[in-house]
């Protein structure tokens, strides 16, 4: 707490906060992008926000991604009620950062449930269509994922996530030229938090957040700032959490 007095990082929590419309901001000094422990310090402090938020019987839900590992890692408590569930289906990244592993060992911490979507990001329309269609239980997942008590997302940089995902090289291009720089969620948006791609999959998306309790997004390191303006733009975050090199970043541009 003295480290972030010190640095004027209290002050910088507020003024992102006004201006970025959440609630609340939390600046953890350094920067993640170069130093590891930074992010596993944004990771306790989403564990905490999670551990402030949580009553009985209630739904987690968690996006996929390195930050939100580092939560599911600092969780130190127990709360045998909760049903832990990840965001979005996605099945394409390495297993220990897709959601459903993260949901996994939250609830195994938390001695709580977890239910594990089996559906990949990013498939077409028809074939989400086909199996929604014939898949009740996915449906009513997917309709206890919107409705969860607490979400907690990452946030990444548009052009690398589309990359990552193994997109179509057109799709990639499409992405770039509507001026996308950030990502949560499913959904690309410009600096503006316009939505202009989504990939369609089973869970909640950055246009479907108003049935959530808490939403808490985590994501740090300079490079990302860009990403979490356009992404907090896009409305709906209750909660910030990301690094003093992002934070310093996002007052220049915002
Ligand atoms: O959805 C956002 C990204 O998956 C964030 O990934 O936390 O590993 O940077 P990361």
């Amino acid at each position: 707490e003295y480290i972030r007095l010190l640095r004027g990082l209290t002050s910088l929590e507020e003024e992102i906060a006004q201006k970025l419309s959440v609630k609340q901001v939390i600046i953890i000094p350094g920067d993640s992008g170069v130093d590891d422990t930074v992010q596993r310090e944004m990771g306790r402090a989403a564990a905490s926000l999670v551990y402030k938020h949580l009553g009985q019987n209630m739904t987690i839900a968690v996006s996929g991604g390195s930050t939100t590992a580092m939560m599911a890692e600092a969780i130190n408590f127990t709360e045998p009620t909760t049903t832990v569930v990840p965001a979005r289906g996605g099945l394409g990244e390495r297993v220990e950062y897709q959601a459903n592993t993260i949901a996994a060992v939250i609830a195994t911490k938390l001695g709580g449930r977890y239910r594990l979507l089996h559906v990949k990001d990013a498939i077409s329309e028809e074939v989400l269509e086909f199996i929604l269609a014939g898949d009740a239980a996915i449906l009513e997942l997917s309709n206890i994922i919107k409705h969860a008590d607490i979400l907690v997302h990452g946030i990444g940089q548009a052009a690398k996530m589309a990359a990552s995902r193994g997109l179509d090289e057109s799709v990639v291009a499409e992405i770039a030229g509507k001026g996308a720089v950030g990502e949560a969620l499913g959904q690309y948006c410009d600096l503006q938090g316009k939505i202009v791609y989504s990939t369609s999959s089973v869970g909640v998306r950055l246009d479907g957040l108003e049935d959530i309790g808490v939403v808490i997004a985590v994501a740090g390191g300079r490079k990302k700032a860009e990403a979490l303006v356009a992404v907090a733009n896009a409305g709906g975050q209750d909660i910030l959490i990301t690094d003093e090199a992002a934070a310093r970043e996002v007052q220049t541009i915002i």
